[in-house]
Protein backbone atom coordinates (compact mmCIF):
# COMPACT_ATOMS: atom_id res chain seq x y z
CA UNK A 1 0.00 0.00 0.00
CA UNK A 2 1.69 3.36 -0.74
CA UNK A 3 1.66 5.72 2.10
CA UNK A 4 -0.22 9.03 1.95
CA UNK A 5 0.08 11.97 3.95
CA UNK A 6 -3.10 13.61 6.24
CA UNK A 7 -4.18 16.17 8.28
CA UNK A 8 -4.71 15.81 12.22
CA UNK A 9 -5.24 17.92 15.10
CA UNK A 10 -2.14 16.77 17.58
CA UNK A 11 -1.54 17.75 21.03
CA UNK A 12 1.52 18.42 22.49
CA UNK A 13 2.49 18.51 25.82
CA UNK A 14 4.76 21.41 26.32
CA UNK A 15 5.35 20.88 30.23
CA UNK A 16 5.54 24.11 32.40
CA UNK A 17 3.43 26.19 29.84
CA UNK A 18 0.37 23.51 29.47
CA UNK A 19 -0.89 21.57 26.89
CA UNK A 20 -1.24 22.74 23.22
CA UNK A 21 -2.93 21.32 20.34
CA UNK A 22 -1.90 22.06 16.57
CA UNK A 23 -2.88 20.97 13.23
CA UNK A 24 0.17 18.95 11.68
CA UNK A 25 0.28 17.54 8.42
CA UNK A 26 1.39 13.75 9.10
CA UNK A 27 1.82 10.71 6.66
CA UNK A 28 0.46 7.18 7.40
CA UNK A 29 3.71 5.66 7.57
CA UNK A 30 3.32 7.44 11.05
CA UNK A 31 0.33 5.59 12.30
CA UNK A 32 0.20 2.76 14.71
CA UNK A 33 0.54 -1.15 13.22
CA UNK A 34 -3.07 -2.37 12.42
CA UNK A 35 -5.66 -4.84 10.22
CA UNK A 36 -7.43 -1.59 8.77
CA UNK A 37 -6.67 2.00 6.85
CA UNK A 38 -9.83 4.12 7.37
CA UNK A 39 -9.75 7.33 5.66
CA UNK A 40 -11.80 9.66 8.32
CA UNK A 41 -14.87 11.28 7.32
CA UNK A 42 -16.50 12.70 10.41
CA UNK A 43 -15.86 12.41 14.03
CA UNK A 44 -17.28 13.78 17.28
CA UNK A 45 -16.37 15.74 20.35
CA UNK A 46 -16.46 14.09 23.39
CA UNK A 47 -15.65 14.44 27.23
CA UNK A 48 -12.83 12.12 26.75
CA UNK A 49 -11.25 13.45 23.65
CA UNK A 50 -11.19 16.96 25.80
CA UNK A 51 -9.35 15.59 28.64
CA UNK A 52 -7.13 13.70 26.09
CA UNK A 53 -6.42 16.87 24.47
CA UNK A 54 -5.68 18.87 27.56
CA UNK A 55 -3.00 16.23 28.81
CA UNK A 56 -5.61 13.77 31.09
CA UNK A 57 -2.98 10.67 31.66
CA UNK A 58 -5.56 8.70 32.88
CA UNK A 59 -7.02 8.73 29.38
CA UNK A 60 -3.37 9.33 26.96
CA UNK A 61 -0.71 8.18 28.87
CA UNK A 62 1.81 9.37 25.75
CA UNK A 63 2.12 13.18 24.05
CA UNK A 64 2.40 14.04 20.87
CA UNK A 65 -1.02 12.41 19.90
CA UNK A 66 -4.56 12.47 18.02
CA UNK A 67 -7.15 12.14 20.07
CA UNK A 68 -10.92 11.72 18.61
CA UNK A 69 -12.62 8.39 19.82
CA UNK A 70 -15.40 8.13 17.29
CA UNK A 71 -14.81 7.86 13.65
CA UNK A 72 -16.49 7.33 10.60
CA UNK A 73 -15.17 6.98 7.04
CA UNK A 74 -14.01 4.43 4.23
CA UNK A 75 -12.02 1.65 4.13
CA UNK A 76 -9.01 2.55 1.97
CA UNK A 77 -7.06 -1.10 2.72
CA UNK A 78 -7.65 -3.94 5.19
CA UNK A 79 -5.42 -7.28 5.38
CA UNK A 80 -8.10 -8.94 6.90
CA UNK A 81 -10.90 -10.16 4.56
CA UNK A 82 -14.09 -8.91 6.42
CA UNK A 83 -13.22 -5.62 5.52
CA UNK A 84 -12.83 -4.37 1.30
CA UNK A 85 -11.56 -1.37 0.75
CA UNK A 86 -14.51 1.39 -0.04
CA UNK A 87 -16.55 -0.29 2.98
CA UNK A 88 -18.37 2.61 5.18
CA UNK A 89 -17.59 1.70 8.91
CA UNK A 90 -17.43 3.42 12.06
CA UNK A 91 -14.83 3.08 15.24
CA UNK A 92 -15.71 4.00 18.17
CA UNK A 93 -14.16 3.49 22.03
CA UNK A 94 -11.80 0.64 22.67
CA UNK A 95 -8.18 2.39 22.59
CA UNK A 96 -8.90 5.01 19.79
CA UNK A 97 -7.99 8.55 20.66
CA UNK A 98 -6.58 7.09 23.66
CA UNK A 99 -3.52 6.01 23.08
CA UNK A 100 -3.76 5.14 19.57
CA UNK A 101 -4.12 8.17 17.07
CA UNK A 102 -7.69 8.71 16.80
CA UNK A 103 -10.59 10.48 14.50
CA UNK A 104 -9.03 13.81 14.98
CA UNK A 105 -6.85 12.32 12.22
CA UNK A 106 -8.23 12.18 8.09
CA UNK A 107 -6.51 8.35 8.61
CA UNK A 108 -7.19 5.99 11.70
CA UNK A 109 -5.25 2.51 10.85
CA UNK A 110 -6.98 0.28 13.60
CA UNK A 111 -7.49 -3.56 14.09
CA UNK A 112 -10.19 -5.24 12.58
CA UNK A 113 -12.26 -6.23 15.72
CA UNK A 114 -12.77 -2.56 16.73
CA UNK A 115 -14.57 -2.03 13.37
CA UNK A 116 -18.09 -1.57 12.70
CA UNK A 117 -20.63 -1.94 9.46
CA UNK A 118 -21.95 1.55 9.22
CA UNK A 119 -25.76 0.54 9.97
CA UNK A 120 -27.88 0.58 6.57
CA UNK A 121 -30.36 3.26 8.52
CA UNK A 122 -27.33 5.63 9.57
CA UNK A 123 -25.39 7.88 7.11
CA UNK A 124 -21.70 8.43 8.46
CA UNK A 125 -22.72 12.39 9.11
CA UNK A 126 -25.58 10.74 11.34
CA UNK A 127 -23.85 7.90 13.09
CA UNK A 128 -21.03 10.29 14.20
CA UNK A 129 -23.73 12.81 15.39
CA UNK A 130 -24.66 9.76 17.59
CA UNK A 131 -21.00 9.06 18.32
CA UNK A 132 -20.08 7.53 22.03
CA UNK A 133 -22.02 10.06 23.78
CA UNK A 134 -24.87 9.11 22.11
CA UNK A 135 -24.43 5.40 21.73
CA UNK A 136 -23.61 5.50 25.85
CA UNK A 137 -27.29 7.46 26.35
CA UNK A 138 -28.55 4.57 24.15
CA UNK A 139 -26.28 1.63 26.29
CA UNK A 140 -28.06 3.43 29.49
CA UNK A 141 -31.26 3.22 28.44
CA UNK A 142 -30.83 -0.47 27.37
CA UNK A 143 -30.08 -0.74 30.89
CA UNK A 144 -32.66 0.62 32.42
CA UNK A 145 -35.08 -1.63 30.28
CA UNK A 146 -33.28 -4.73 31.27
CA UNK A 147 -33.91 -4.25 34.94
CA UNK A 148 -37.80 -4.01 34.01
CA UNK A 149 -38.58 -0.14 33.39
CA UNK A 150 -40.97 1.59 30.96
CA UNK A 151 -42.86 4.39 30.48
CA UNK A 152 -45.15 3.54 32.86
CA UNK A 153 -43.10 3.01 35.88
CA UNK A 154 -42.49 6.38 36.39
CA UNK A 155 -39.99 8.82 35.56
CA UNK A 156 -36.25 8.81 34.64
CA UNK A 157 -34.36 11.85 35.77
CA UNK A 158 -31.17 12.82 33.72
CA UNK A 159 -28.94 14.76 34.90
CA UNK A 160 -25.99 16.77 33.11
CA UNK A 161 -28.84 17.12 30.64
CA UNK A 162 -27.56 19.85 28.18
CA UNK A 163 -24.51 17.43 27.64
CA UNK A 164 -23.62 14.78 24.50
CA UNK A 165 -24.83 12.15 27.06
CA UNK A 166 -28.05 13.73 28.66
CA UNK A 167 -29.42 15.75 25.28
CA UNK A 168 -29.72 12.41 23.50
CA UNK A 169 -30.61 10.26 26.77
CA UNK A 170 -33.62 12.79 26.62
CA UNK A 171 -34.68 12.38 23.27
CA UNK A 172 -34.49 8.89 23.41
CA UNK A 173 -36.48 8.85 26.47
CA UNK A 174 -38.92 11.42 25.14
CA UNK A 175 -39.32 9.30 21.90
CA UNK A 176 -39.98 6.25 24.00
CA UNK A 177 -42.81 8.47 26.06
CA UNK A 178 -40.81 8.85 29.32
CA UNK A 179 -41.58 11.53 31.85
CA UNK A 180 -38.12 12.75 32.31
CA UNK A 181 -36.87 15.17 35.22
CA UNK A 182 -34.18 16.66 33.96
CA UNK A 183 -30.83 18.20 35.66
CA UNK A 184 -29.16 21.46 34.48
CA UNK A 185 -26.70 23.80 36.20
CA UNK A 186 -27.77 26.31 32.64
CA UNK A 187 -30.63 28.52 34.10
CA UNK A 188 -30.82 29.77 30.27
CA UNK A 189 -31.73 26.31 29.03
CA UNK A 190 -34.86 25.46 30.93
CA UNK A 191 -37.08 26.70 28.43
CA UNK A 192 -35.30 24.75 25.70
CA UNK A 193 -34.99 21.62 27.69
CA UNK A 194 -39.31 21.85 28.05
CA UNK A 195 -39.33 22.77 24.72
CA UNK A 196 -37.41 19.19 24.05
CA UNK A 197 -40.53 17.34 25.78
CA UNK A 198 -38.94 17.24 29.22
CA UNK A 199 -41.55 17.43 31.99
CA UNK A 200 -39.49 19.06 34.63
CA UNK A 201 -36.08 20.87 34.91
CA UNK A 202 -34.35 20.98 37.83
CA UNK A 203 -31.84 23.28 38.88
CA UNK A 204 -28.40 21.56 40.12
CA UNK A 205 -28.32 23.72 43.00
CA UNK A 206 -31.28 22.87 43.85
CA UNK A 207 -31.26 19.07 42.91
CA UNK A 208 -27.75 18.95 45.59
CA UNK A 209 -29.27 21.06 48.34
CA UNK A 210 -30.13 18.04 50.22
CA UNK A 211 -27.05 15.69 49.09
CA UNK A 212 -25.58 15.46 52.24
CA UNK A 213 -28.85 13.25 53.27
CA UNK A 214 -28.69 9.17 53.87
CA UNK A 215 -31.75 8.81 51.41
CA UNK A 216 -34.12 11.25 50.07
CA UNK A 217 -38.03 11.23 48.95
CA UNK A 218 -38.70 8.42 46.09
CA UNK A 219 -38.90 11.03 43.02
CA UNK A 220 -38.12 8.89 40.16
CA UNK A 221 -37.61 5.13 38.94
CA UNK A 222 -34.92 5.39 37.27
CA UNK A 223 -31.90 7.89 36.37
CA UNK A 224 -29.42 8.25 34.00
CA UNK A 225 -26.13 9.97 35.45
CA UNK A 226 -23.46 11.66 33.54
CA UNK A 227 -22.00 13.53 36.61
CA UNK A 228 -20.70 11.20 39.47
CA UNK A 229 -19.53 12.84 42.79
CA UNK A 230 -22.98 14.19 44.60
CA UNK A 231 -25.13 14.32 41.54
CA UNK A 232 -25.06 10.18 41.47
CA UNK A 233 -25.37 9.88 44.62
CA UNK A 234 -28.60 12.09 44.40
CA UNK A 235 -29.79 10.60 41.89
CA UNK A 236 -29.12 6.94 43.95
CA UNK A 237 -31.18 8.46 47.16
CA UNK A 238 -33.69 10.12 45.36
CA UNK A 239 -35.42 6.82 43.27
CA UNK A 240 -38.15 5.11 44.46
CA UNK A 241 -38.17 1.21 45.46
CA UNK A 242 -36.47 -1.00 43.03
CA UNK A 243 -35.59 1.77 41.01
CA UNK A 244 -32.53 1.91 38.45
CA UNK A 245 -29.28 4.54 38.20
CA UNK A 246 -27.43 3.76 35.36
CA UNK A 247 -23.59 5.46 35.98
CA UNK A 248 -21.49 6.69 33.22
CA UNK A 249 -19.54 9.82 33.72
CA UNK A 250 -17.52 12.21 36.25
CA UNK A 251 -17.87 15.38 35.05
CA UNK A 252 -19.22 16.59 38.72
CA UNK A 253 -15.95 14.14 40.50
CA UNK A 254 -15.37 10.28 40.25
CA UNK A 255 -16.12 10.36 43.81
CA UNK A 256 -19.29 8.81 45.06
CA UNK A 257 -20.61 10.06 48.30
CA UNK A 258 -23.14 7.06 49.68
CA UNK A 259 -24.24 5.07 52.32
CA UNK A 260 -26.02 1.70 52.13
CA UNK A 261 -29.56 2.91 52.76
CA UNK A 262 -30.33 3.23 49.15
CA UNK A 263 -29.30 -0.47 48.61
CA UNK A 264 -30.49 -2.12 51.40
CA UNK A 265 -34.20 -0.05 52.11
CA UNK A 266 -34.73 0.40 48.90
CA UNK A 267 -33.15 -1.97 46.85
CA UNK A 268 -32.10 0.58 44.07
CA UNK A 269 -29.92 -0.98 41.27
CA UNK A 270 -26.58 0.87 40.72
CA UNK A 271 -25.11 -0.05 37.04
CA UNK A 272 -21.69 1.15 35.70
CA UNK A 273 -21.51 1.62 31.90
CA UNK A 274 -18.48 1.74 30.38
CA UNK A 275 -19.04 1.94 26.55
CA UNK A 276 -15.37 1.62 24.80
CA UNK A 277 -15.00 -2.03 25.74
CA UNK A 278 -18.70 -3.12 24.75
CA UNK A 279 -18.79 -6.20 23.49
CA UNK A 280 -19.60 -6.46 19.85
CA UNK A 281 -22.34 -8.05 20.15
CA UNK A 282 -24.26 -5.91 22.17
CA UNK A 283 -22.17 -3.06 20.41
CA UNK A 284 -24.08 -4.18 17.27
CA UNK A 285 -28.04 -4.42 18.75
CA UNK A 286 -27.45 -1.23 20.41
CA UNK A 287 -25.93 0.22 16.27
CA UNK A 288 -29.02 -1.41 15.10
CA UNK A 289 -31.52 0.03 17.84
CA UNK A 290 -30.14 3.31 16.90
CA UNK A 291 -30.65 3.20 13.09
CA UNK A 292 -33.79 1.50 13.56
CA UNK A 293 -36.50 1.75 16.11
CA UNK A 294 -34.75 4.40 18.25
CA UNK A 295 -33.83 6.37 15.29
CA UNK A 296 -33.57 10.45 16.19
CA UNK A 297 -33.06 13.13 14.44
CA UNK A 298 -30.31 15.14 15.73
CA UNK A 299 -29.82 17.71 13.63
CA UNK A 300 -30.78 20.57 16.06
CA UNK A 301 -28.57 19.55 18.97
CA UNK A 302 -25.65 19.23 16.51
CA UNK A 303 -22.90 21.53 15.80
CA UNK A 304 -20.43 20.92 12.35
CA UNK A 305 -16.70 22.11 13.38
CA UNK A 306 -13.50 21.74 11.34
CA UNK A 307 -10.10 20.67 13.24
CA UNK A 308 -9.30 24.28 13.07
CA UNK A 309 -12.65 25.09 15.36
CA UNK A 310 -12.33 22.50 17.23
CA UNK A 311 -10.20 24.14 20.32
CA UNK A 312 -12.72 26.56 21.25
CA UNK A 313 -15.10 24.17 21.40
CA UNK A 314 -12.79 21.69 23.60
CA UNK A 315 -12.33 24.83 25.80
CA UNK A 316 -16.42 25.30 26.36
CA UNK A 317 -16.41 21.18 27.04
CA UNK A 318 -13.99 21.28 29.95
CA UNK A 319 -15.82 24.51 31.32
CA UNK A 320 -18.62 22.48 31.30
CA UNK A 321 -20.01 25.05 29.29
CA UNK A 322 -21.06 22.63 26.27
CA UNK A 323 -24.54 21.77 24.59
CA UNK A 324 -25.42 18.95 22.92
CA UNK A 325 -23.49 17.31 20.39
CA UNK A 326 -20.04 18.28 18.48
CA UNK A 327 -19.55 16.59 14.98
CA UNK A 328 -16.00 17.24 13.49
CA UNK A 329 -16.02 17.33 9.88
CA UNK A 330 -12.75 16.06 8.21
CA UNK A 331 -13.32 16.23 4.59
CA UNK A 332 -11.82 20.16 4.63
CA UNK A 333 -8.82 19.88 7.74
CA UNK A 334 -8.69 23.11 7.78
N1 LIG B 1 -18.72 5.42 30.47
C1 LIG B 1 -18.71 5.70 29.18
O1 LIG B 1 -18.59 4.84 28.34
C2 LIG B 1 -18.88 7.12 28.77
C3 LIG B 1 -19.21 7.44 27.45
C4 LIG B 1 -19.47 8.78 27.12
C5 LIG B 1 -19.32 9.75 28.09
N2 LIG B 1 -18.95 9.39 29.35
C6 LIG B 1 -18.80 10.38 30.41
O2 LIG B 1 -20.07 10.99 30.60
C7 LIG B 1 -19.87 12.35 31.03
C8 LIG B 1 -20.64 13.27 30.10
O3 LIG B 1 -20.07 13.19 28.79
P1 LIG B 1 -20.59 14.17 27.66
O4 LIG B 1 -19.91 13.76 26.40
O5 LIG B 1 -22.06 14.27 27.73
O6 LIG B 1 -19.95 15.55 28.18
P2 LIG B 1 -20.49 17.04 27.92
O7 LIG B 1 -21.13 17.13 26.59
O8 LIG B 1 -19.36 17.94 28.26
O9 LIG B 1 -21.65 17.19 29.00
C9 LIG B 1 -21.41 17.19 30.36
C10 LIG B 1 -22.48 18.03 31.03
O10 LIG B 1 -22.35 17.83 32.43
C11 LIG B 1 -22.65 19.04 33.13
N3 LIG B 1 -21.43 19.41 33.87
C12 LIG B 1 -20.22 19.72 33.36
N4 LIG B 1 -19.34 19.98 34.35
C13 LIG B 1 -20.00 19.80 35.50
C14 LIG B 1 -19.63 19.92 36.87
N5 LIG B 1 -18.39 20.26 37.24
N6 LIG B 1 -20.56 19.67 37.80
C15 LIG B 1 -21.80 19.30 37.46
N7 LIG B 1 -22.22 19.19 36.17
C16 LIG B 1 -21.33 19.44 35.21
C17 LIG B 1 -23.03 20.06 32.06
O11 LIG B 1 -24.44 19.92 31.84
P3 LIG B 1 -25.54 20.89 32.56
O12 LIG B 1 -24.99 22.26 32.48
O13 LIG B 1 -26.77 20.65 31.77
O14 LIG B 1 -25.65 20.41 33.99
C18 LIG B 1 -22.32 19.53 30.83
O15 LIG B 1 -22.91 20.00 29.65
C19 LIG B 1 -18.36 12.57 31.04
O16 LIG B 1 -17.86 12.36 32.34
C20 LIG B 1 -17.85 11.51 30.09
O17 LIG B 1 -16.51 11.14 30.35
C21 LIG B 1 -18.72 8.11 29.69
Amino acid sequence: MKERDFYALVAYDGGNQGFRHEIVRKSTAELPPGDVLIQVKYSSLNYKDALSASGNHGVTKHYPHTPGIDAAGRVVFSTNPTWQAGDEVLCTGYDLGMNTAGGFGQCIRVPASWVVRKPRGLSLLESMRIGTAGFTAAQCLLHLEQHGLGPDKGPILVTGATGGVGTVALMLLHKLGYQIIAVTGKQAEHSALLAMGVTEVLDRHEFLADSEKQLLPARWAGAIDTLGGKPLSVAVKGAAFDGVVTCCGNAASGDLPLTVYPFILRGIHLIGVYSANCPMAKRLHIWDKLAGEWKLDLTPICRTVQLGDLGAAIDAMLAGQSKGRWVVDLEEAV
